[in-house]
């Protein structure tokens, strides 16, 4: 079992380069499949996740090398065999196989997806669009076999803009005859990633990025070379345990806009940050003035980082509310917290974090990746030293975080136990 041990109140300076985007790379490696040539794919980030995707690839009879941050992906001799539950349940992405041996093959048969237990995750937006998209899907316990004779486009409304469900429906409508309208779309820099991916195999995808997409399907997809867009939620992360306890901290190779949710509500605590065109120096300021923060799709506020600002939030002059809307179990972060010191009521969806609290040193444990997240930020500004247990749910995500957090001066170690 891995754990990490952080000993807090060192000051956080210099540069911290960003990786590829988890969420990113996680759905461009799945819809390389859809490509009957080879596809190369730059600035995968190194992290578990990846690994199981990888581990899906070569199970399918995929060539998969990988070189640094360059994965290269000839699937035109995959084999469409059942994934056994044992993988899929490893991440959610797991199922954007589904989508894209649907839409390859016609017929695909896996299990339900795994991910961080932050909620139900139910796929019913996923599977009406297989159904609307001319499929058959049995369901029987948790396992899906679906299958089409023929896929046709259609026009598709999503009940919720779902990241997953939008991308889904880009593998299978890309491989279906004529168009296909999707309406409530989900509009993340992920998305618009994966379409730019498959329009470079030669797709004709519109729209990505807003909420309605337009897709032309195509009889073939061949070779293209892409690269990860970097991670938003990484950069986030960083930015704020820049604000918790840096000076200046530079975090870099990240594109601003991309969390402009996260910039606005740092200004108006009262953080100073200077935004550059691909770079963002935050430093430390005293008398942080209190938020109330809404969790929502892009571009809003991400429930990816509803997590990591907690930690920020118990440092605050003042009583914060934060709403999750996304998912209704995020907040397995906050006893934690609460141990460590912080003042946090939980209501149903909606958190009440009144600061400022010091924090001090505790044994905690990451119950998913974004708790993870918060504690590791947790453990940097308390006294005395922080244990995060069950830091394999922080590794899913963050690619290298002990090494670039050591780099800008923190004290933390990973420990085999
Ligand atoms: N939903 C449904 N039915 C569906 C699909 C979604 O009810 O068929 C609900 C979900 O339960 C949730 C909401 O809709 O309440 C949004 O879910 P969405 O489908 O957008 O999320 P996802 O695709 O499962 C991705 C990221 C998450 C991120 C969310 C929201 C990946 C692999 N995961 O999940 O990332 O929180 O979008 O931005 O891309 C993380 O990185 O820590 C993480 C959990």
């Amino acid at each position: 079992m891995k754990q990490i041990k952080i000993k807090g109140g060192n000051i956080l300076s210099g540069d911290i380069n960003i990786s590829g985007a988890k969420n990113s790379a996680v759905a461009l490696i799945p819809a390389s499949l859809l490509s009957d040539e080879e596809v190369r794919i730059d600035n995968i980030p190194n992290i578990s996740d990846i690994d199981a995707l990888n581990e899906i690839l070569e199970y399918l009879g995929a060539s998969v090398k990988r070189d640094g941050s360059l994965m290269i992906i000839d699937s035109h001799n995959i084999k469409n065999k059942k994934i056994p539950e044992s993988i899929s349940k490893k991440l959610r992405a797991s199922y954007y196989f589904m989508s894209a041996l649907l839409g390859k093959y016609k017929r695909v048969e896996m299990y339900f997806p795994g991910g961080c237990s932050i909620g139900t995750r139910p796929i019913d937006q996923t599977l009406k669009t297989f159904r609307a998209l001319g499929a058959t899907v049995i369901e029987d316990g948790n396992k899906y076999t679906i299958t089409a004779d023929k896929l046709v486009g259609t026009t598709i409304q999503l009940d919720m803009p779902s990241v997953g469900a939008t991308v889904n429906t880009l593998l299978v409508a890309v491989r279906a005859e004529g168009e296909t309208i999707l309406k409530n779309a989900a509009k993340e820099p992920e998305i618009v990633s994966v379409a730019t991916f498959l329009n470079q195999m030669g797709a004709k995808i519109v729209g990505a990025g807003t909420s309605e997409i337009r897709i032309e399907g195509v009889d073939y997809l061949g070779s293209c070379f892409t690269e990860v867009i970097p991670d938003r939620i990484e950069a986030g992360t960083y930015l704020i345990a820049g604000a918790l306890i840096g000076k200046d901290l530079t975090i870099r190779n990240m594109i601003p806009e991309h969390i402009s949710s996260l910039t606005s509500k740092l200004k108006e605590m009262g953080c100073k940050l200077k935004i550059g065109k691909d770079y963002i120096t935050i430093s430390k300021s005293d008398n942080l003035t209190p938020v109330k923060i809404k969790t929502l799709g892009y571009p809003g506020f991400p429930t990816d980082l509803q997590q990591p600002i907690t930690t920020l939030l118990t440092q605050v002059n003042g009583t914060s509310i934060l709403e999750e809307t996304i998912y209704e179990n995020r907040f397995q972060n906050v006893p934690y917290l609460n141990q460590m010191g912080s003042n946090i009521e939980i209501k149903e969806r909606t958190i009440k974090i009144k600061g400022p609290t010091k924090l001090v040193g505790a044994t905690v444990e990451a119950t998913d990746l974004r708790a993870g997240a918060c504690l590791v930020l947790a453990g940097l500004v308390a006294e005395g030293e922080t244990t995060v247990t069950e830091i394999k749910h922080v590794l899913r995500g963050y690619e290298n975080i002990i090494e670039k957090l050591q780099n800008v001066g923190a004290k933390i170690e990973l420990e085999e136990i």
